[in-house]
C-alpha cells in the first residue's frame, strides 16, 4: 500500500486510488471493495492503511493478501452493528495468549479478551470501583499528584512533555489501582506492565501475525510475564493481608463478589489487574500529551482556557464540584480526543460465519472498527482535521459517531476516571505554566497496539504565565493527522529548519 504521507489527508471524501496500490476492479474480482496488498501494512501504520482503504472504498473494505483478508468497517452505522452485538462480534485481544497455565495466559485473561457470560460476570464486578461515587474519592489525590509533578517545572526549561505525562500517569495509575502505601511495588508493576505491552506488540505485530514470532523474543516475553505476575501476586497477598482496608481498585476487587456471593480468584485478579493497568496508563498519557500539544499550537484557545480556569479556580487545583463549571475545558478535551484519539482502532472476530455489508465472512475473520476514521468523516464533522473546540457548543454526535472510549457492552469502564484525571491534570498544569512547542521539532504520531501516541517525544519550552502564547512550525507526520497553522514570521524559516 501507499506510504503514510501520500495523498492528502485533509481532502475528506474518496480520493483517487494511488497508482502503486493494486485495487480490485469489478472485472477481476466482482464488485467487492477489496484492496490487494501487504497485510503487514496495517500493523505498520494503521492510520495510513485505514485512510487509504476508506478513501478508495468508503465505509466497508477489505485488505487481502494470498487469500487472507482483514475487514474494515467505518462510520456510525457499522460501528453500531459491530459494537452493540457482542454475540456476533467477539473481542480479539492484541496480546499473544501464551501456553496454557502460563503467566502470559493468565495476564491476558482480563476483561478486554473476555466474551459471553464470563465477560458479563467479570465486568459487573470490575465495574464496582469505577462507579462515580468510588472514583470521586480519588479527586484530591489526583490534584496532589499533578501539583507534585509541577514542583520541578521552571520557566525556561525545555521538557519532553510526553515523557513527563508517561511518568506522571505511571504514578497516577499505580496509586489508584494498587494504593498509595506501596508506591515502590505499585510503580514497579506499572513499569513492568508497560514493557510487557510493548513486547507483545513488537513480537506479534499487534497479534496479527502469530507466525512472525522470533523464538528468543518469545521466551523473553514469557520471562517478562513471569516477573510481572510475581509482582502482581505479591501485591494481591499484601492486600489480602488487610482485607478491610484500602480504597485502591485492587482492594475493592478483592472484597467484591458477584450476585451469588462468588469472589474473583487470584488468577482472575491477575488478568484484571494487568488489563486495567495496560488500558489506563498510556491511553491517558497520550491524551494528555496530545491535548497539551494542540493547546500550545492554538494560542487563542490556549488563552481562553487559561482565562476560564483562573476565573473559576484562581490558580488552585480543582475541587470535584468545580469540574462542572469548566465548559471550555470539556470542549477542549472532547475535541482533542476527536482529532487525535488515543484509541484509534480496535478489532473483533466473528465466532460464526456471517454477512457484513457486501462480504460473507468465514468464522474467525478479523474485523477492524476505527475511531480515527469515523472522527474524521466530513459528513459528521465540519473541517474534520482542524482542532476547533468551539464546535462542541453546537454539535451532539451519536455515541457511534464520537467514541473515544468505544460504545456498547464493552465500552471502556475507566472512561469517567480517565475524564476526571485529564480534567484535573490539565486544569492544574494550564494555570501554572505556559508552554510552546520547540520550533522545527519533529512531531510524529503512530498507532502501536491500537493506541495513537507521539513516537518522537513532545519537546516544549516552559514559560511564565505572563508570556504570550505562541504556536510553532513543526516537522513530522503530525501534518497528516491534524491541520495546523503557524505564524507568518516562521514561514520563511520553515525551509531552513527542514
Ligand atoms: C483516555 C483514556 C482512555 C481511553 C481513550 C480508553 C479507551 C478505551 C476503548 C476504546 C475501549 C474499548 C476497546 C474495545 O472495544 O476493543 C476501552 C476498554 C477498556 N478500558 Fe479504557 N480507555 C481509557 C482509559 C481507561 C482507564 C483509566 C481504565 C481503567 C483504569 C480503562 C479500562 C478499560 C477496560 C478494563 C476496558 C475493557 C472493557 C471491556 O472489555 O468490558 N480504560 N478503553
Amino acid at each position: 500500500m501507499n506510504s503514510p504521507t501520500s495523498g492528502c489527508p485533509f481532502s475528506g471524501g474518496n480520493t483517487p486510488a494511488s497508482p502503486v496500490t493494486k485495487s480490485c476492479s469489478p472485472s477481476d474480482c466482482g464488485p467487492l471493495p477489496v484492496t490487494h496488498g501487504n497485510l503487514l501494512d496495517f500493523p505498520r501504520d494503521p492510520i495510513a492503511c485505514m485512510r487509504e482503504l476508506y478513501n478508495q472504498h468508503g465505509n466497508i473494505a477489505a485488505l487481502e493478501q494470498d487469500g487472507t483478508r482483514l475487514y474494515f468497517a467505518f462510520g456510525p452505522q457499522y460501528n453500531q452493528q459491530v459494537l452493540s452485538d457482542p454475540k456476533s462480534f467477539h473481542s480479539r485481544f492484541f496480546a499473544i495468549r501464551g501456553p496454557k497455565n502460563s503467566a502470559q495466559r493468565r495476564l491476558t485473561c482480563g476483561l478486554l479478551s473476555m466474551n459471553g457470560e464470563d465477560h458479563k460476570r467479570n465486568r459487573r464486578i470490575v465495574m464496582g470501583p469505577f462507579q462515580k461515587r468510588s472514583i470521586e474519592t480519588y479527586c484530591g489525590s489526583l490534584a496532589g499528584l499533578s501539583e507534585q509533578m509541577l514542583e520541578g517545572w521552571r520557566p525556561g526549561q525545555v521538557r519532553n512533555i510526553f515523557s513527563d505525562m508517561t511518568h506522571y500517569m505511571l504514578r497516577v495509575t499505580s496509586s489508584i489501582l494498587f494504593g498509595f502505601d506501596q508506591t515502590e511495588l505499585a510503580y514497579s508493576i506499572g513499569e513492568k506492565t508497560e514493557r510487557w505491552v510493548r513486547m507483545n506488540h513488537d513480537l506479534g505485530m499487534g497479534s496479527m501475525l502469530p507466525n512472525a514470532r522470533n523464538p528468543a523474543e518469545y521466551e523473553q516475553l514469557l520471562t517478562q510475564a513471569d516477573a510481572l505476575e510475581a509482582e502482581i501476586l505479591k501485591m494481591i497477598a499484601l492486600r489480602r493481608a488487610s482485607p478491610t482496608e484500602g480504597n485502591d481498585v485492587l482492594s475493592l476487587l478483592i472484597r467484591a463478589h458477584d450476585d451469588d456471593g462468588a469472589k474473583l480468584t487470584d488468577n482472575e485478579l491477575i488478568g484484571q489487574a494487568a488489563i486495567l493497568f495496560a488500558a489506563a496508563h498510556l491511553t491517558t498519557a497520550n491524551t494528555l500529551t496530545w491535548t497539551l500539544f494542540l493547546l500550545a499550537q492554538h494560542p487563542k484557545v490556549a488563552q481562553e482556557l487559561f482565562d476560564e480556569l483562573t476565573g473559576v479556580l484562581h490558580g488552585e487545583a480543582p475541587k470535584l464540584e468545580q469540574l462542572e463549571q469548566l465548559p471550555l475545558l470539556d470542549r477542549v478535551i472532547n475535541e482533542s480526543m476527536r482529532v487525535l484519539p488515543a484509541s484509534s482502532y480496535s478489532q473483533r472476530t466473528n465466532p460464526e460465519p456471517m454477512d457484513l455489508g457486501p462480504f460473507h465472512l468465514p468464522a474467525g475473520s478479523m474485523i477492524v472498527f476505527s475511531q480515527f476514521i469515523t472522527h474524521h468523516m466530513e459528513s459528521l464533522f465540519d473541517q474534520p482535521y482542524r482542532f476547533m473546540p468551539q464546535r462542541w457548543k453546537t454539535i451532539e454526535p451519536s455515541p457511534y459517531a464520537f467514541m473515544p472510549f468505544a460504545a456498547g457492552p464493552k465500552m471502556c469502564i475507566g472512561a469517567s476516571l480517565a475524564m476526571m484525571t485529564i480534567r484535573i491534570t490539565l486544569a492544574t498544569v494550564w494555570q501554572r505554566v505556559r508552554m510552546s512547542v520547540i520550533p522545527g521539532a519533529n512531531i510524529n504520531g503512530l498507532v502501536t497496539s491500537t493506541m495513537l501516541g507521539p513516537t518522537t517525544g513532545m519537546p516544549m519550552l516552559l514559560m511564565g504565565t505572563k508570556s504570550p502564547y505562541t504556536n510553532s512550525w513543526v516537522r513530522g507526520n503530525i501534518h497528516d493527522l491534524v491541520q495546523l497553522d503557524w505564524p507568518e514570521s516562521q514561514r520563511a524559516g520553515k525551509s531552513n529548519v527542514a
